[in-house]
């Protein structure tokens, strides 16, 4: 089939290159030229695992070309809407500027044999609003929401948990349509709900709030832990044992970050004040509010570490706002190193594959090349992102004047780190003093 994807970020890069890659001709569209030319090189604007060999396969097959042109869309039967939604700018609601854009640039080019698939993050109502914009063409809207994470974009791309596609009343023609497209997913098995616009939007939006609402949840226990000696991990493992509960989610730490779930609680916040269900989603600021603090804490334990030495030198290990990522946006790890750098600490920084994001976003913070680099004199260790180079680490074999290390994501073997001659420092566990 002849698709077009709109958007090449995360989401709509990966999605170009894996439906080319189940043999639909595809072309992906951004506004921004830099990507696009890169994208049509054959080269990765972002690291994501597995994604550069399926972009290198798939522009050289022929199937996958980019394009800065809407008109490239023209022709399409299917047009898949792939376009960021972020936090307004002083206010939490998301930005549909790109979104409205998008579909404003489609409408020369689409006619009663398109379909257009959303995928972007919405507020509820959108598609609605979206159907009508495009109804004097012809064509036709569906919501299919995506649910696929950092690191493992191209996997949960190609085999996802399951399909929602939201339609307008009886567009049976519609999922048809899709279904073609799918096939080789559908052929898997894979569970494919069926509903209308509102409720295929708000699961992708609750889904998200449900993931942050258990980190949060996990969260808070470490703060109760903290004051009670208690430890937080050994909790999540007795309770994550119940199949209700389930164990995963449940990692307490520095807490959540990312392009997609600070902004997506908050936008779905403010849209339920919008349509008059402000009081449901109260808790949801109680979640945010937990997460913040996480890193206040994170912030706080490496600063009064530092404080008692007289160099008052960190390294911040993991700057990605997750492992297998290269993406900083709303990274705690980077906020709190960025942070320390402002408020007057030495801080020498590392991550295997986020270098030059936070160069960008953070160009005075010292971004160093190599942990070794990074650690050669520090007075203090922050794991920040818990990335397999630093749990496998071999601590006796590292080469620091730091006798500190402070375990942000509860990832470490900590009697291993103690072995070695640290104190171990952790969120929302007892502190490990160094054996006499
Ligand atoms: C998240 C969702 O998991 C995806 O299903 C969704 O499609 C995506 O947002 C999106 O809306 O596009 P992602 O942002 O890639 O995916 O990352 P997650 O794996 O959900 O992790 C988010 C944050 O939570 C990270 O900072 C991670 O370190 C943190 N986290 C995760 C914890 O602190 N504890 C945990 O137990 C799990």
């Amino acid at each position: 089939m002849k698709l077009a994807v709109i958007g090449c970020g995360y989401l709509g890069a990966v999605h170009s290159a894996a439906m080319a890659s189940v043999g639909h001709e595809t072309v992906g569209i951004d506004i921004d030229e830099p990507r696009i030319a890169l994208l049509a090189s054959g080269k990765a604007p972002f690291y994501e695992p597995g994604f550069d060999e399926l972009l290198r396969e798939q522009t050289g097959g022929g199937l996958l070309r980019f394009s800065t042109d809407p008109a490239a869309a023209a022709g399409a039967s299917v047009i898949f809407l792939a376009v960021g939604t972020p936090q307004t700018e002083g206010s939490n609601a998301a930005d549909l500027r790109y979104v409205d854009a998008a579909v404003e640039s489609l409408l020369p080019h689409i006619d009663a044999n398109t379909l257009i698939v959303g995928k972007s993050t919405v507020p509820v109502g959108t598609a609605a609003r979206l159907a009508e914009k495009i109804a004097h063409t012809g064509a036709k809207l569906l919501w299919n929401p995506e649910f696929l994470r950092e690191g493992f974009a191209v996997q949960d791309t190609l085999d996802p948990d399951r399909l929602v596609y939201g339609i307008a009343d009886g567009d049976t023609a519609s999922v048809e349509k899709l279904d073609d497209v799918y096939s080789s997913i559908i052929e898997k098995g894979t569970a494919r709900i069926i509903t209308d616009y509102p409720t295929a939007e708000l699961v992708k939006v609750s889904a998200n709030a449900f993931l942050a609402t258990k980190i949060s949840f996990i969260n808070a226990m470490a703060e109760i832990a903290e004051q009670v000696g208690a430890d937080v991990t050994e909790l999540a493992d007795a309770i994550g044992v119940d199949n209700r509960i389930g164990r995963r989610f449940l990692n307490s730490g520095l807490g959540f970050g990312g392009g997609c779930l600070p902004k997506d609680i908050r936008a779905f916040q403010a849209r339920a004040i919008e349509v008059g269900a402000g009081e449901s989603l109260r808790f949801l600021e109680e979640v945010d509010r937990v997460n913040l603090r996480r890193r206040e804490r994170g912030y706080d334990l490496a600063a009064r570490e530092a404080d008692a030495t007289s160099t008052k030198r960190v390294a911040v290990l993991g700057l990605s706002f997750k492992p297998n990522s290269d993406d900083v946006r709303d990274s705690a790890p980077l906020d709190i190193a960025a942070r320390l750098h402002a408020t007057g600490y030495s801080v020498t920084a590392y991550d295997p594959k986020a270098r030059e994001t936070a160069r960008r976003l953070h160009p005075g913070l010292d971004v160093r090349d190599s942990l070794a680099d990074a650690v050669a004199q520090a007075d203090v260790i922050l794991i920040g992102t818990e990335w397999s180079e630093f749990r496998e680490l071999d601590p006796s074999s590292l080469e620091t004047p730091a006798a500190v290390v402070i375990d942000g994501r509860n990832t470490l073997d900590r009697e291993h780190w103690r072995a070695a001659g640290f104190k171990v420092v952790s969120l929302g566990r007892r502190t490990l003093e160094v054996e006499a």
